[in-house]
């Protein structure tokens, strides 16, 4: 078992992140640990709620818990208020009350989706974390950030345009339940593992790269080790930066590109693809502003590479429109592009500045091309 104490001091709030193969069938202790409460709410991905959900309910259920399940699909289409209100109704139901706890058991849609519920039903009930992909485990269920999408006139997803900062009582992960995720969403969650080593961790590049293998067939002891280091990084920049004042931003590594290329039909890529795509331009913007030394970008596109993750886009898309959309990406400062670029020090750092020609430079080399 590894073990790490999160501490937002900002909120006073200190809270206990566990990974440990088998932790699931220990679920109601942990949960008794920090919420010792009548009543409680699993929500539960309907994906899993047969498999994990029923292991996680025995547990829940032993420990003298009187339970109600509440299934969710894993959908960004229903990560929704509608969604939320739902929750809602079904917690009245069950006589939720101030210190019953939510226990959100999935991947990242559930545990944004019902902490949030938790977050607003009564101003704020207990709120525990069971992340169920490596995605979750390394970063979505570290942090406190939940929320909903607020879909748009336009069409578009509002991506967790409404949200609350509520932080769980504690994080429980168990590897073992990765032995069902696929292995597309296993390498997604690799992408966001390689952007932690990138951000904070040269090493656990070089750890992923040497330990694929036993990565991909779900060893239980290589698999604790990745989520504890991964999740490390995370820890410590949330500790710094709850309120994404600063380092928290860091975290965007790769996401600016990413998000801009994510939503394009014609490239079919997940969150974790378009994120590795991401990192790769990165790291050739920070090469061309002389922030990185190119064996470091080439090492980088190495491992991405290896983990079976894309360094290029699948097809050509004109670069200018691209550029233009970087623009309404969240991050932007005053009207500039924001970027996170990975330095040579081991680190990232956050340049408010970085030139428009290095950028469409960065999209030429995964693979955009001039109109
Ligand atoms: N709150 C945060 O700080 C934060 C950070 C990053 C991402 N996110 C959010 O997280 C979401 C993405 O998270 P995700 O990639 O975990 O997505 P997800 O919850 O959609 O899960 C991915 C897929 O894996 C399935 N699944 C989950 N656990 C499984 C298991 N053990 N076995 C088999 N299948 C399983 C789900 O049904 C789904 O099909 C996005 O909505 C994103 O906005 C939040």
């Amino acid at each position: 078992m590894q073990r790490m104490t999160v501490n937002i001091p900002g909120r006073g709030s200190r809270y206990e992140f566990l990974v440990k193969p088998g932790a699931l069938r220990d679920l109601g202790t942990y949960v008794r640990e920090v919420a010792p409460h009548g009543t409680a709410m699993l929500a539960v991905d309907e994906r899993i709620a047969d498999s994990h959900g029923a292991v996680a309910r025995d547990s829940l259920v032993s420990a003298e818990y009187h339970l109600q399940t509440h299934t969710l699909a894993a959908d960004e289409r229903h990560k929704t208020l509608d969604t939320v209100r739902a929750m809602y109704d079904a917690m009245l139901a069950a006589g939720m009350e101030r210190g019953s706890p939510v226990i959100a058991l999935g991947g990242g849609v559930i545990g944004d989706v019902a902490g949030f519920a938790a977050a607003t039903y009564m101003r704020g009930v207990p709120l525990v974390q069971v992340p169920t992909t490596l995605l979750a485990m390394v970063d979505a269920a570290i942090g406190g950030k939940t929320g909903v999408n607020l879909p748009l006139p336009s069409g578009s997803l509002g991506k967790n345009l409404i949200g609350a900062f509520w932080q769980p009582r504690v994080v429980v992960a168990d590897p073992d339940t990765l032995l069902t995720l696929d292995d597309r969403e296993l390498r997604c969650g690799l992408a966001e593992c390689i952007k932690h080593g990138v951000i904070a961790d040269r090493s656990l590049l070089s750890f992923i790269y040497d330990n694929l293998p036993a990565i991909m067939q779900r060893e239980a002891k290589t698999l604790t080790e990745l989520v504890a280091r991964s999740a490390a990084v995370k820890v410590a920049i949330v500790q710094a930066d709850e309120r994404e004042a600063g380092l928290r931003a860091l975290l965007n590594l790769g996401h600016t590109f990413g998000h801009v290329i994510e939503p394009l039909p014609e490239l079919n890529l997940k969150h974790g693809e378009a994120v590795a795509i991401g990192l790769c331009a990165a790291g050739h913007t920070a090469v061309l502003t002389g922030r990185l030394n190119l064996s470091q970008a080439d090492e980088i596109e190495r491992v991405i590479s290896i983990v079976g993750l894309p360094t290029r886009l699948p097809t050509p898309v004109e670069s200018g429109p691209l550029i233009a959309a970087m623009a309404y990406d969240k991050k932007v400062a005053g009207g500039r592009v924001r970027l996170v670029l990975p330095t040579s020090d081991g680190s990232a750092e956050l340049v408010d500045d970085a030139p428009r020609d290095a950028v469409a430079a960065a999209w030429a080399h995964v693979g955009a091309i001039d109109a």
